[in-house]
């Protein structure tokens, strides 16, 4: 009995109840490799080393890159927005497994490995690992990088598609149809012509193209993909995402042919040499191969990971929902495993109002993010993605204007300024040690500052859009408390109480408040800015535990030797190809 067998025999009847979490414990995990993560001070390993334990498992994952493609600036931001997530999971005390990886099959490779004179092995395991150095260059702090052609990868979906045919979900058909070469997708007759037989992506003519193929019996799920959206409007977000799906399942479901017989570069069918397993089958499997759910029960992986099925979100670009909130689910309950809690397909980077593509050579390619790092720094950046990134049903425009304009406004001015001011009287006034905010007995309070419900209401805030992987309001709320901090100084005047023996104690007060907010603002920020917050944890400190805990007010001990922090350098602008202004 394959594994998938006896888990959907364990979890019979969950398979649409996506918001419940209905995997079970199977044995402990290993400790992930938190100690070789980039951007995770020491001490913010032992906190998460320490929460850990006993916690919910938690299951983030991207897409799988394509290698026939460099990576871009699109890679890069949907990696952040699922780091940001994984990060506010961990540091919310959940067990988070984190899969990025690679998809490496397919005839675009075949055919852009014959033109180098390569074979296909080879121009995937150099473009494989272009990503994952993007990855770490970018402090994406993934538990496993996975490539379709791992020999882990390859032996499950074979297994798995063979557990389909068994299950009669797959079938032996004759199929004719309108087929876009470029993306390797068919299209009906009705859509063809509404497309004017030409790819929605590259614009060639789509072929006329007749096979006898192996087919995934998708219109047998019509009611129960249906029920899916109609009954959870969070499985597939934003709401114009499901809006789509939803009339798109209106139209109704042909079944969709999972094999191909025109090139090799793909995991063979099971007992049938001539087809090879369509690249988007064996791509969406990635996702259950990774945890071991197609290797037999006794199998270590999957007595390690099999508790992080199902994934809590998976997080992708709006190109690619259909296959993954109907296609993936499909699958998923012809294998009578539980589906994924959320699918969120956020929109597209565009330039200039237009569409990134190779034609019109107006990618922000990886040379060019790779300027603007260097530049403004990699937390500066991860920053901009977040705030300005199309993680909505909107398009969001890259510009250099712009990552001037937030780089000096929200880093440089507000967040840096503030943390740079207090700091340095706190090393002034006190020889850089934490004083108490209390005097005989009692808290020193500023009228109209109530910082304990100012600040536990924008930790709020920032929970519940990090929640729902809104990162721009996240961004905001953490803001917002550093905005109020700058209001404050100018308010109560600490320069000028220091000035006063008698209002030493009011002086103390004041500068506890601003460090203490600050220190909390900070740690909303790290999911987003890990470095950067580390220096701050390094200098001030961010406190022990869970968010919840580290968010509290007090966690700021007094006597804590505070450093001097300048975090954010400024800078010039940079031009659009993300070189200097002036440079010729
Ligand atoms: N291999 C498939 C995914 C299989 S997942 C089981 C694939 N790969 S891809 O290399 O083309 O990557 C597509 C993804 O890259 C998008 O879904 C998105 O996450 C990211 N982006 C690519 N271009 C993008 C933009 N212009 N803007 C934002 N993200 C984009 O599709």
């Amino acid at each position: 009995m394959t594994t998938a067998v006896a888990f959907a025999r364990a979890r019979a009847g969950c398979a649409l109840r996506c918001a419940a979490r209905c995997v079970e414990t199977s044995g402990t995990r290993a400790p992930t490799s938190t100690a070789r993560r980039p951007g995770t001070s020491a001490r913010a390993r032992r906190r998460l080393v320490a929460v850990r334990s006993a916690a919910r498992p938690t299951f983030v994952t991207t897409p799988i890159y394509y290698v026939n493609d460099q990576p871009h600036i699109g890679h890069v931001y949907t990696s952040t927005v699922a780091d940001a997530c994984a990060r506010f999971r961990r540091a919310r005390g959940e067990d988070v497994f984190f899969l990025t990886g690679t998809d490496e099959h397919g005839l675009k490779v075949e055919q852009s490995a014959g033109k180098r004179g390569i074979e296909p092995q080879a121009l995937a395991d150099e473009n494989s690992a272009k990503f994952r150095d993007v990855m770490t260059s970018y402090d994406i702090s993934f538990d496993d990088f996975i490539r379709t052609t791992d020999a882990r990868h390859e032996r499950q979906v074979r297994a798995l598609v063979k557990l389909l045919q068994e299950r009669d979900a797959v079938y032996l058909g004759q199929f004719e149809g309108w087929y876009d070469e470029g993306q390797e997708e068919y299209y009906t007759e009705s859509k063809a012509k509404e497309l004017d037989y030409k790819s929605p992506i590259s614009g060639k003519d789509m072929v006329r193209s007749s096979e006898e193929n192996y087919y995934f019996r998708l219109s047998k799920f019509q009611k129960e993909l249906e029920a899916l959206h109609a009954n959870n409007p969070e499985f597939l977000t934003p709401s114009a995402r499901r809006n789509e799906m939803i009339a798109r399942l209106n139209e109704g479901l042909n079944d969709v042919p999972i094999s191909r017989t025109n090139f090799k570069w793909g995991i063979q069918m099971p007992e049938d040499e001539k087809h090879v397993i369509y690249v988007w089958i064996d791509a969406l499997m990635n996702y259950i191969t990774a945890i071991g759910l197609g290797d037999g029960k006794d199998d270590a992986v999957y007595a390690e990971r099999s508790k992080y099925w199902p994934a809590s979100v998976h997080i992708m670009a709006k190109e690619i929902s259909w296959f993954h909130s109907v296609i993936w689910p499909a699958l998923l309950m012809a294998l009578e495993l539980p589906l994924p809690q959320r699918v969120h397909a956020h929109a597209f980077w565009i330039r200039e109002g237009r569409k990134m593509s190779k034609s019109l050579g107006n990618f922000v390619d990886l040379a060019c993010m790779n300027r603007f790092k260097e530049h403004y720094g990699l937390d500066a950046m991860r920053y901009y993605l977040a705030v300005e990134g199309p993680i909505g049903a909107n398009d969001a425009n890259f510009s250099a204007e712009r990552v001037q304009e937030i780089y000096s406004s929200d880093l440089v001015n507000t967040l840096g300024n503030s943390v740079s001011r207090t700091t340095a009287m706190v090393n002034k006034y006190f020889g850089g040690e934490v004083q108490s905010e209390e005097s005989n007995g009692a808290r020193v309070t500023f009228e109209n500052w109530d910082w304990p419900a100012r600040t536990s209401s924008s930790v709020q805030d920032a929970m519940n859009a990090y929640d729902k992987l809104d990162l721009p309001r996240a961004a905001a709320a953490a803001k917002q408390i550093v905005m109020d901090v700058d209001i404050f100084i100018t308010e109560t005047e600490p320069f000028r109480m220091a000035k006063d023996e008698s209002k030493r104690a009011e002086l103390s007060a004041c500068l506890y408040q601003c460090l203490e907010s600050l220190r909390i603002a900070c740690v909303l920020l790290e999911p987003l800015m890990p470095n950067k917050m580390a220096e701050f944890d390094a200098g001030v400190g961010l406190g022990e535990g869970t968010l919840d805990e580290r968010t509290k007010w007090g966690g700021l001990k007094p006597g804590t030797k505070v450093q001097k922090l300048a975090l954010f350098p400024r800078v010039e602008g940079l031009n659009e190809n993300g070189e200097p202004i002036n440079s010729s």
